[in-house]
């Protein structure tokens, strides 16, 4: 087996290549600054990666990840993130996006216990093990895995709701939303679950993270509607669902 990893260096080229024919400036202007105006929170898996899921060129979202998207409150990294991109490049928006099927949600569910993610994973553990009974009311583990999924965007946001960096940015007035998505991986497509927090206010008005394990916020509904926004902007033609116009079908249920 080769070690050589030229393809690499190869492709990067060619990259360099396409950027600067389409854009010769492109980067001297990269080299000046970096202005983003969106964080994005999302897992490590090499499947959803923020620039390509948002068609986003370089300089313009402010990327962390690590996986199942969990915030820690004493993770250095992602308190380093959040401060360097709220205080400094004043964002105006943090996005947490998880995706569907994430393999460090299944993991939480699963019981195993031992590792070193394990550890990294228990905020998930605990919920689980709290509200075992409404999980595992879903038989099919898919199911079950994917509602954890949501859960978990709705748990992280407001743990960064609630960090002094935040707090700090709301009281002083400047302008700070927070976002919960999904990704679904077998159709590329991003949903809006929410919550959305732009202020102090709205985040001690939520009610408890409990209360949403037990009463979903109407988690379907939420992506139909992006399902259906996302679907009348592409022209599949007849190659979706038999071409019987019907292509919500093919995302939504
Ligand atoms: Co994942």
């Amino acid at each position: 087996m080769s070690t050589s990893l030229s393809h690499l260096f190869d492709a990067n080229v060619a990259w360099v290549d396409r950027k600067t024919r389409k854009d010769p400036g492109f980067f001297q202007r990269m080299a000046e600054q970096q202005s983003p105006r969106y964080v994005w929170i999302g897992c490590s898996d090499s499947r959803v990666t923020a620039n390509d899921v948002l068609g986003l060129d370089p300089g313009e979202i402010f990327v962390h990840r690590n996986i199942a998207n969990i915030v820690h409150t004493s993770d250095l990294n992602i308190l380093s993130v959040l401060e360097y991109a709220v205080d400094h490049l004043q964002v105006e928006h943090i996005i947490v996006c998880g995706h569907y099927g994430c393999g460090g949600v299944a993991r939480a569910l699963s019981g195993e216990r031992g590792a070193m993610l394990d550890h990294w994973l228990q905020p998930l553990t605990m919920l689980y093990h709290k509200h075992r009974a409404t999980f595992d009311a879903f038989s099919d583990l898919r199911v079950r895995i994917n509602r954890m999924c949501e859960v978990n965007i709705e748990m992280q946001v407001r743990r960064i709701a609630a960090m002094p960096i935040i707090e700090k940015a709301w009281a002083r007035g400047q302008s700070l939303n927070l976002h919960g998505w999904i990704y679904a991986i077998d159709d590329g497509l991003l949903r809006d679950l929410g919550p959305h927090l732009s202020s102090i206010e709205q985040r001690d008005a939520l009610p408890t993270i409990d209360n949403c394990v037990i009463t979903p916020a109407d988690p379907v509904s939420a992506v139909r509607r992006q399902a259906i926004a996302a679907f009348s902007q592409l022209d599949l033609g007849d190659a979706c669902c038999g071409g019987d116009g019907d292509g919500l079908r093919c995302v939504a249920e």
